[in-house]
């Protein structure tokens, strides 16, 4: 038996990597599984929230007892983002979104002809950043995956992307972060700063919902 503390609550979930086309066969992506993304979803519904997962290319089930909308691009994501995050109460951007896509995607398979080839990218939308922006905003929690000076760059992403809470994960380490069973977080506010230390994703999962609850909570009814 778990107390449903999230009863009431709706959220909205990005997990797993973007892919964002070259031609018909080709793409560029990272290597998130998706993993951690879909613990958080898991972990939420466990504890009663109403639970909406936008959903990269993963190769995992879709977690029981929510909704999972699945995508390709980061343009995809970023419109289905747009559309349900003004609904929510609480965002969470697990999602390892590219940060850039191909200016112009070929329609046709490319040919091995020329012995170098250079792919012009341009910017996509960052998805934390604009839903942090709307004026119906959710509690908005971003994460960082950093190989150096984890806690300068998290600090730097939650101010400028004017967030909540940031998750930042060291993902040098091995054993941790993209594509692993387990990671380790910390969470930082405006003025904290709390650990999670090294477990099973779904571990790390519950706990990092209770400390977005938390936030959430003294943020909505502050003492
Ligand atoms: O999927 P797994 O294999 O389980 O691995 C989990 C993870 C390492 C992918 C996850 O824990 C994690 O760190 N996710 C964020 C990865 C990332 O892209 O971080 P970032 O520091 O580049 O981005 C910062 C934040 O902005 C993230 O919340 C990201 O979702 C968001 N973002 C980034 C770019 C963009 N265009 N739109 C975004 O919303």
């Amino acid at each position: 038996y778990r107390e449903k503390i999230l009863a009431g609550q709706h959220w909205v979930i990005t997990a797993g990597p973007t892919r964002e086309a070259i031609d018909p066969v080709r793409y560029i992506s990272n290597h998130s599984s998706g993993k951690m993304g879909y613990a958080i979803a898991r972990a939420a519904v466990n504890v009663g929230a109403r639970v909406t997962l936008i959903s990269g290319p993963a190769n995992l089930a879709p977690p029981q007892g929510c909704q999972t909308i699945q995508v390709n691009s980061a343009l995809e994501m970023h419109q289905q983002a747009m559309a349900l995050a003004p609904e929510a109460d609480i965002f969470v951007a697990c999602a390892a979104v590219a940060d850039y896509r191909l200016a112009d995607v070929a329609t046709q398979k490319i040919k091995k002809t020329a012995d170098e080839m250079v792919l012009n990218l341009v910017k996509n939308p960052d998805i934390v950043a604009d839903v942090s922006a709307l004026t119906e905003r959710p509690f908005t929690v971003g994460f960082a995956a950093e190989t150096q000076d984890v806690e300068q760059y998290a600090r730097g992403k939650l101010s400028r992307k004017k967030l909540d809470l940031i998750a930042a994960n060291d993902v040098s380490r091995a054993g941790q972060g993209f594509n692993s069973e387990n990671n380790a977080l910390t969470v930082f506010s405006a003025d904290s700063a709390t650990e999670i230390p090294l477990a099973d994703k779904q571990q790390v999962a519950g706990q990092l919902v209770t400390i977005i609850n938390q936030a959430y909570q003294a943020k909505s009814s502050p003492t």
